[in-house]
């Protein structure tokens, strides 16, 4: 068994996990036994999620808050196949946004045996959080880090509070090809190539990138609207730079990763429609209503699929998160999505719909769905899901 204990406390201006900020880095691997201890040592309510990490609802306990001085122990089993990239942080209802902000979050890394197919690579973890008008990586603004080897694995996690961010990776100003490896939820079936990838707050990638060529890469954060198209874009900005050294050996390309199961649309149970809305900046509804802890929103049951249309009335992206059950998108405003892959966040557009897959597995219980931008969750938009067994 795999022990751990974290403790939130508060440290001059910030909130810290263990004395950090960001908290840290808590490594599994596929199969391991876990209990970890949480300690909540601030002025406030707070708790531990382990976001995207296939939980049961009683562990995961989205609902609870835990009092100051008081402790919670969760004890699980990392899941077969879902090696990749997670992170934690508090799930105190109405003060989330402030305690993130204020430093409370960390990354977790699972491995599992497809990581071999990658083992030449430099596997570098990057943790995007906001400090103050800036996006820090790993703590840090602007970092400059030094490859070691000629493809760089870069584990992308967006823990801000917020931000949206379009990541691409300029050479003199243009971009470079990048190789999609990972989703939210683990690794895709096979390297897919692009040149940027969004990640909405809360949600992670991870991406290949050459490194044989000596010299400076710019990880930035492209220009980007969270208005939908023709909106006001964001002027991009740089995250972090690559320094390429000199003499760094080719790196080839694994052609398969792993495989990732079709769910298959007609053994749907049943379609829903879920809606992002709201009206003025401080109102933000899921179908209409703000979240109501004693209210149950959705039911469903293990061992069923269900098809949701996630749908954005509002004027704003918002990134749609489930807890427990880990879900793959099908489409977005029906065109089929071509990348088959696991996940637990989404962005939906303004005016967009995205329809996902959710198969109910593991264990029953009652969870959470809401937008990741950590203001608007705390604001009501999120709702109650309860799974029976
Ligand atoms: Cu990362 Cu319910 O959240
Ligand atoms: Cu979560
Ligand atoms: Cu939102």
């Amino acid at each position: 068994m795999l022990r751990g204990e974290l403790v939130a406390a508060p440290a001059g201006n910030t909130l810290q996990y263990n004395g950090t900020a960001p908290g840290p880095l808590v490594k599994l691997r596929e199969g391991d036994r876990v209990r970890l201890e949480f300690r909540n040592d601030l002025d406030a309510d707070s708790s531990l999620h382990l976001h995207g990490l296939p939980l049961a609802p009683a562990v995961d306990a989205p609902l609870t808050h835990l009092a100051p001085g008081t402790t919670s122990t969760q004890e699980f089993d990392v899941p077969e196949g879902v090696a990749g990239t997670y992170w934690y942080h508090p799930h105190a209802h109405g003060d989330v946004e402030r305690q993130l902000l204020a430093g409370l979050a960390g990354p977790i890394v699972v491995t599992g045996a497809t990581d071999e197919l990658l083992k030449a690579c430099d596997d570098r973890l990057l943790m995007f959080t906001r400090a103050g008008s800036e996006i820090s990586v790993n703590g840090v603004v602007r970092p400059v880090l030094t490859p070691t080897s000629g493809r760089t694995r870069l584990r992308l996690l967006n823990a801000t509070a917020g931000d949206h961010l379009l990541v691409g990776v300029l050479r003199d100003g243009n971009r470079t090809p990048l190789h999609l490896v990972a989703t939210d939820g683990g690794f895709v079936a096979e390297p897919v190539e692009l040149t940027e990838i969004l990640l909405a707050p809360g949600e992670r990638a991870e991406v290949l990138v050459d490194t044989t060529a000596a010299g400076r890469l710019e990880l930035t954060a492209l220009s980007y609207s969270v208005y939908g198209n023709g909106g006001e874009t964001s002027t991009g900005f740089r995250l972090a730079a690559l320094d390429v050294p000199q003499g760094l050996a080719a790196v080839a390309l694994p052609e398969r990763l792993r495989e990732v199961e079709a769910l298959d649309e007609a053994k749907a149970v049943r379609r829903r429609r879920i809606a992002f809305g709201g009206d003025g900046v401080e109102h933000f509804t899921l179908d209409g209503k703000t979240f109501d802890h004693h209210r149950v929103d959705l039911e469903a049951r293990l061992g069923t699929l269900e098809i949701w249309e996630v749908v954005n009335e509002h004027t704003t992206d918002h990134p749609f998160h489930l807890h427990s059950y880990s879900f793959q998108v099908l489409a977005l405003d029906g065109r089929p999505e071509p990348l088959r892959a696991w996940r637990d966040t989404v962005n939906v557009p303004p005016g967009s719909t995205v329809t996902i897959a959710v198969p109910f597995r593991g264990e029953a219980g009652r969870t959470v769905y809401h937008c990741h931008i950590a203001s608007h969750e705390d604001l009501g938009m999120m709702g109650v899901l309860e799974v029976s067994a």
